[in-house]
């Protein structure tokens, strides 16, 4: 990727310069946060393959960048995996149709899924997750990078800050639970014919009651342990699917407990049962 390095010889570090060539006068300057890529997380990325000029047009070889250029319209993700049988798996029409009905883009016409998937840095993670915690920091740390960041928050919105912990703070052991569960289980309507939804409801339609998670029927099991349950089905069958979901959520595993030792003190029952009238049978013959 030689032609990225001409563009990474500034985005790539954390300063470049300025150089007047007529009086060989040269500057350092710093290159801001925001206009610097990480080289491993972008050859890391869902999109590593790509030259930036597949995205960006090639004007962009030029120092300083043309206004003009600065302000194309960039890429939408359905221009490129929209109804394309390789991506179908994905369902990106019906993430897009979540994604127009969604809070976010109601908000503003400046929102856009890039937002939430880094232009540079984006990984696909809860479908072949093998460690279900780091996911849900990855997951997590996406929403967090506006509503933890104010500087991020502002370019979009009036509003005043969010505190999250505050707005939060009914929640008893938050940090647990933000640990233990994505901000998009509470934040989205579950959809059962997508693998992450993308429906980000109003604040008053999110979930406050314990028992939507905590529960025999937990919606846990329709969001973050989708990917596990369907997998799991297709290995072990429906039965051990749901045993194993319901195995990770304290409050969905007491009824499969409770469940087991009254099917075992029934089957003391039967046993003592048999083996009386086994007795009485012998005795009378
Ligand atoms: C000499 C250093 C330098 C090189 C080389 C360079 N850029 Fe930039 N680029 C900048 C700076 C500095 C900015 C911040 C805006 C400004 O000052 O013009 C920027 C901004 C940008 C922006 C954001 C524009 C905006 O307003 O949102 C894009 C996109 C961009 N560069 C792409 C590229 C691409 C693609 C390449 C490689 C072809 C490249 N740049 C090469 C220094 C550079
Ligand atoms: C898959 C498409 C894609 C690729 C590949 C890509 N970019 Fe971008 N880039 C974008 C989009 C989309 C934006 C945001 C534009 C906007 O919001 O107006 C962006 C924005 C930028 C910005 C502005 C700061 C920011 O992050 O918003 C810089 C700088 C930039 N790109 C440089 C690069 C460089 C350098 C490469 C190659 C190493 C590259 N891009 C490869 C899609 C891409
Ligand atoms: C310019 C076209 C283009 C744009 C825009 C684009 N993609 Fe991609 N995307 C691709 C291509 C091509 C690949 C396959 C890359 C490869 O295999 O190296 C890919 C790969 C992916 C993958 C991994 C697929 C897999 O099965 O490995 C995901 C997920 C993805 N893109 C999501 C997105 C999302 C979300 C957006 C918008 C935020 C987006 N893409 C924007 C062209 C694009
Ligand atoms: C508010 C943030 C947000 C916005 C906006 C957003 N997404 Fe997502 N998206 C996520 C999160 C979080 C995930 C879960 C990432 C993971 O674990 O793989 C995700 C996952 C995905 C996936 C992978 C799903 C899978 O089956 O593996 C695709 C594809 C995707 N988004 C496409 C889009 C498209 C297309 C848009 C715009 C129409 C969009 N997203 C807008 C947050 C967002
Ligand atoms: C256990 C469920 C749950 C989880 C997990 C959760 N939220 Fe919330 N969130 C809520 C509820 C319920 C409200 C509404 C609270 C109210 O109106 O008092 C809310 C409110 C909000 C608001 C609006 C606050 C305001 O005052 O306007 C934002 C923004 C928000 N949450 C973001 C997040 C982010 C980011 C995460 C992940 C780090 C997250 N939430 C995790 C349930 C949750
Ligand atoms: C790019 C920045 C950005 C990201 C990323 C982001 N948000 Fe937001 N979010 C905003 C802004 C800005 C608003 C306020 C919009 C408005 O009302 O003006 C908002 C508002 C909200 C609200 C409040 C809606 C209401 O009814 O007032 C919730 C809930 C929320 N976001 C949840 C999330 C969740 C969950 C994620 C991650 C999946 C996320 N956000 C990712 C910028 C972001
Ligand atoms: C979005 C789903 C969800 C919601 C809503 C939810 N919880 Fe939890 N909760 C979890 C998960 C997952 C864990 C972590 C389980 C584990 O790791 O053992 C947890 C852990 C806990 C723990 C900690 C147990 C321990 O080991 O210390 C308590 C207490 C708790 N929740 C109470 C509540 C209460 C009270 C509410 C309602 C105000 C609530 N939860 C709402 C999913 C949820």
């Amino acid at each position: 990727m030689d032609d990225n390095e001409a563009c990474f010889k500034c985005h790539g570090e954390s300063k470049f310069q300025l150089e007047d060539e007529l009086t060989g006068r040269v500057l350092t300057r710093q290159v801001c946060k925001d206009h610097m890529i990480l080289r491993e997380e972008y050859y890391a990325s869902n999109h590593k393959s790509f030259p930036c000029f597949d995205c960006h047009s090639r004007e962009f070889a030029i120092f300083p960048h043309p206004l003009d250029i600065r302000l194309e319209e960039p890429w939408a993700c359905l221009d490129c995996h929209g109804y394309d049988e390789d991506y179908a798996q994905y369902q990106f029409e019906k993430i897009e149709e979540e994604y127009l009905a969604s809070t976010h883009h109601l908000a503003t016409e400046e929102f856009s899924c890039w937002k939430c998937h880094d232009n540079h840095s984006y990984q696909i993670s809860i479908r072949n997750t093998e460690n279900l915690t780091e996911t849900i920091a990855y997951d997590n740390a996406i929403c967090l990078s506006c509503h933890a960041d104010f500087d991020q928050f502002q370019l979009l919105t009036d509003r005043e800050g969010i505190n999250i912990i505050q707005t939060h703070d009914w929640l008893p052991n938050q940090a647990l639970h933000f640990q233990s569960v994505r901000c998009i289980e509470c934040h989205t309507q579950v959809n059962d014919s997508i693998l992450v939804a993308h429906l980000i409801l109003p604040k008053e339609e999110a979930v406050q009651n314990c028992n939507e998670c905590h529960s025999s029927d937990s919606r846990l099991i329709h969001t973050l342990y989708k990917h596990q349950s369907l997998e799991a089905r297709e290995k072990y069958g429906f039965l051990n699917a749901v045993v194993i979901n319901e195995a990770y959520v304290i409050g969905a595993n007491r009824n499969y407990i409770l469940g087991l030792i009254s099917l075992f003190v029934f089957g003391l029952v039967v046993l003592g049962l048999a083996t009386h009238l086994a007795f009485r049978i012998i005795k009378k013959v």
